[in-house]
């Protein structure tokens, strides 16, 4: 049974093959008759919206669940709530606090488990973005400088870069950087230089000659405690339109969304020129339509 907790459960190849299938023009139905359960212990508008979209597109029928309904080892284990949703649905998708909920999950093995984000990653949204970078760019060995966190939407995306052939650049203060196994784990699957993630102090650095910049939010959900230590922390690494200048001249700017105009990024810079956030958006539901589609081709196998 595939699962896809993290971009790297994937091979290179078949990281193509479901990007191939986000663009595919008729999507076999082959979720016909069938359901998915889509479970959110977080609030959500983008994972949300294209899942039960994607589900839809491929001719099935989207059950969300609010966390509290199921309560992961609160009201019943994580494996009998597994067990459960597997009678009546053909895969389970989860957003969760706790990525090892999604282990245990995918420990059951009853049908495919997809990461709808959890504390350590967010696979779903690096599939979009390769996929506007494909799109934008028409190429994917490309250089990503990440300015900000280095939390679960950089680390799927250093992933992905990694698998097809990019260049990751992260710029983020000391304590706020990828841990040594995370490092260690992109370094091996580097299809281009094997060096994996190229860190920087300042963000100037990352930025220039990049082709892609891309930030998140420098609080994410269930750090608000942190917010104002974490405001002082990142002080310097707002992306403005004058470091924008400095990278290649076709460069675009991606952000997974939701934005927070003058903290992480200018508004002139989320809302200008560079910017591809919607079309980033928008593919979210293509990208999850292609892995759903892939997905069930392998559980038929
Ligand atoms: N980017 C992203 O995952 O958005 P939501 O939190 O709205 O799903």
């Amino acid at each position: 049974m595939r699962h896809l907790l993290e971009v790297d459960d994937l091979t290179p190849s078949e990281l193509t093959a479901v990007l191939d299938r986000a663009e595919a023009a008729d999507p076999d139905p082959v979720l016909a008759g069938r359901g998915m359960a889509l479970l959110f212990e977080k609030p959500s508008a983008r994972t949300r919206n294209s899942m039960e979209m994607a589900v839809v597109q491929l001719g099935g029928h989207p059950i969300p669940i609010r966390g509290e309904e199921v309560g992961l080892d609160v009201r019943e284990t994580v494996e009998d709530v597994t067990r459960t949703l597997a009678c009546y649905h053909a895969a389970i998708g989860a957003r969760v606090f706790d990525h090892a909920h999604l282990e245990r999950m995918a420990a059951v093995d009853a049908v495919p488990i997809v990461n709808m984000l959890s504390d350590l990653a967010h696979p779903l949204q690096a599939l979009a973005d390769l996929l506007t970078i494909r799109q934008e760019l028409g190429r994917l060995d490309v250089t990503v400088a990440y300015v900000g966190d280095a939390n679960n939407v950089a680390r799927s995306l250093a992933f992905a870069v990694a698998m097809v052939g990019g260049r990751f650049r992260l710029a983020a203060p000391p304590g706020h950087r990828f841990d040594e196994a995370t490092s260690e784990r992109v370094a091996a699957v580097d299809g281009s230089t094997g060096q994996g993630i190229e860190v920087h102090d300042r963000p100037e650095l990352a930025v220039e000659g990049a082709d892609v910049v891309y930030t998140d939010v420098w609080t994410s959900m269930g750090q608000e405690a942190q917010a104002a230590t974490r405001l002082r922390a990142f002080e310097g690494y707002t992306i403005t339109s004058a470091m924008l200048d400095t990278m290649s001249p076709n460069g675009i700017f991606l952000h997974c969304l939701p934005a927070h105009r003058g903290e992480e990024v200018a508004a002139d810079v989320v809302d200008g020129p560079r910017s591809r956030v919607w079309p980033q958006a928008a593919n979210r539901m293509h990208a999850a339509r292609g892995l759903l589609w892939w997905l069930m081709e392998q559980a038929r196998t």
